[in-house]
């Protein structure tokens, strides 16, 4: 752990709006900065604070690496808690520098933390070698519907 805190991951805040961070996130997938305003980020920032988690690197005022944790209380395994990471990325220009591992490290830590019995994820197959890395294992099998 001691990695992943000189890296300084922090909480999401809702200045990050323009350090960077929907570039950041276009990078993993599709989302438009013209279409979400400074207020709604911020609303969106402040509505998410209990149940999701979105963490954050900044270097030199641009977000560099993001990922976010969502705990969901069960009633199953006596009212247990399990973690879902979503939305991990990490800057281009920053990759192969081990910052994509520290971050799974301080989410799986919120996680243990939280008491989560399991942490769970989607992820395409090019990726599964990171997640082996990052100590995750092939569980199961991903299915979807488009609405
Ligand atoms: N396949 C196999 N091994 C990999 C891969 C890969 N795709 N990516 C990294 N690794 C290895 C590294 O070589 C390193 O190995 P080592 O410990 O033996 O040296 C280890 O995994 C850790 O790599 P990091 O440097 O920490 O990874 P990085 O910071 O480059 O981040 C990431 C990896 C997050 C997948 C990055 O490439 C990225 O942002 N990709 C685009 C977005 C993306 O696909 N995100 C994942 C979506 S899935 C989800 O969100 C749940």
């Amino acid at each position: 752990m001691a990695l992943a805190s000189e890296h300084g991951f922090r909480n999401l805040e809702a200045g990050d709006y323009d350090k960077g961070i929907i570039e950041l996130l276009s990078e993993l997938t599709t989302i438009d900065k013209s279409k979400i305003s400074q207020n709604e980020f911020e609303k969106y920032v402040i509505a998410n604070q209990n149940h999701h988690k979105t963490i954050v690197l900044e270097c030199e005022n641009s977000i560099v690496a993001t990922g976010s944790i969502l705990f969901e209380r069960k009633l199953i395994h006596n009212l247990g808690t399990v973690g879902h990471i979503e939305d991990i990325v990490v800057k281009r220009e920053y990759r192969g520098q081990d910052i994509g591992k520290a971050l799974i490290d301080v989410l799986v830590q919120k996680a243990k933390r939280s008491g989560c019995y399991k942490v769970i994820l989607d992820c395409n197959e090019k990726n599964t070698g990171f997640y082996e890395k990052c100590g995750f294992r092939r569980c199961g099998v991903e299915m979807r519907v488009d609405l």
